[in-house]
């Protein structure tokens, strides 16, 4: 698949590391063979990144790095805190040898994190940053995705940013992600535009959005919301039904994150201003990697890949690999999910968008 292809020779020229990461022959006594059993912990099935790209990212990379031998252990909490707890349980039970766990709730699965320490199983973070005693944290650069988001808002909205009324949409408030997103956000929105609302939603629901957008309508007036800030796409579109259902005739610019397909299609439609689009591919790829040289005890390999460093409120310095973000809008469509392969046009200029994707030059 020619989206591999490109992760390998993005996530070396990204972090700068040298050639033969993957290749085996620079392994220093090596714990395991390809037998490798790596446990994937996801949070939820509402946001379609995890289902449609996250796994079967993971999963692909374990398999090429393993010569088909390695195998993931994949369990999806379905938004459920304590469903995520007893998978992490059954993964330490049946002694996996790596843990790649991306917390629905960042405090509360940090015991579970001790446990796997306590067992000799490592652990990583994936895209939130879990507490506890981890070995490293794999995600994109998160304050970004906010910056990103708002510098766009603020500059579509032009002369008119400073008298324009804005409704902001953050995400669940137990993902630590949602801190960097607002703090990022926040720093190009504040002193620019006038913040009339501000929500926080649940484990990301887009119904919860949908009835906190109904709310704003009739507090601000359907005609007075200038535009929305919503964190990611789920909440994009919960936002824009909402303005539709309550008479909109033109769309304010609503922002997101993770490039979903019917995000992207409501760009091309110009019924959604832009959303950030986050290579999921070199996260992927690159925790996949990360997790596998962990458990073959490739030091040097594991190394390279987590030359940044992070914090989290229960432990200093953790190794980590920040991936970095762009603005997805009409514009650059092609050369970002198109080219990466994420979609190809036929995914995204289905009959209804054809007459819209022509106009954008995507056919
Ligand atoms: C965040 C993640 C985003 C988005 C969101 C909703 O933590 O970084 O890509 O998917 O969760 O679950």
């Amino acid at each position: 698949m020619a989206l591999v292809a490109s992760a390998s020779a993005l996530s070396l020229a990204a972090c700068g590391v040298v050639d033969g990461i993957g290749g085996g022959d620079s392994s220093e006594s090596p714990d395991k063979g390809d037998d490798v059993t790596v446990g994937l912990l996801l949070p939820d099935k509402d946001t379609a990144r995890f289902e449609k790209f996250d796994h079967p990212l993971i999963k692909k990379e374990v398999a090429s790095l393993t010569h088909d031998k390695g195998k993931v252990v994949y369990a999806n909490a379905e938004s459920s805190t304590d469903k995520q707890s007893r998978q992490f349980q059954q993964m330490i039970d049946d002694a996996v040898d790596v843990i790649l766990v991306d917390a629905l709730d960042s405090k509360a699965i940090a015991p579970d994190v001790q446990k796997a320490k306590d067992a000799g199983i490592p652990v990583i973070a994936y895209d939130r940053l879990a507490e506890g005693p981890i070995d490293a944290y794999v995600s994109h650069d998160n304050e970004l995705v906010g910056e990103v988001q708002g510098r766009a808002l603020v500059e579509d909205l032009g002369a008119k940013a400073a008298t324009s009324k804005v409704v902001m949409m953050n995400g669940d408030p137990a993902d630590p992600n949602t801190a960097r997103f607002k703090k990022g956000a926040l720093d190009e929105l504040e002193g620019e535009v006038n913040i009339v609302k501000r929500y926080d939603t649940d484990k990301w629901s887009p119904e919860i959005a949908k009835a906190n957008m109904e709310k704003a309508i009739s507090a601000v007036g359907l005609d007075n919301i200038a535009a929305v800030y919503s964190a990611n796409d789920g909440m994009a579109g919960a936002v824009i039904d909402a303005l539709k259902e309550s008479g909109a005739s033109k769309i304010p610019p609503v922002t997101g994150q993770d490039a979903n397909l019917d995000a992207v299609q409501r760009i091309v439609a110009g019924e959604q201003f832009m959303s950030v689009y986050k290579s999921f591919l070199l996260e992927a790829t690159n925790a996949a990697k990360m997790a596998v040289f962990k458990a073959q005890g490739r030091t040097i390999q594991f190394d390279a890949l987590t030359q940044d460093s992070v914090d989290s409120p229960t432990q200093d310095g953790i190794p980590a690999q920040l991936v970095s973000v762009v603005p997805l809008t009409k514009s650059n469509i092609k050369q970002t999910v198109i080219q990466d392969g994420v979609y190809t046009v036929k995914d995204i200029c289905t009959a209804e968008y054809k007459s819209d994707c022509a106009a954008i030059g995507l056919n």
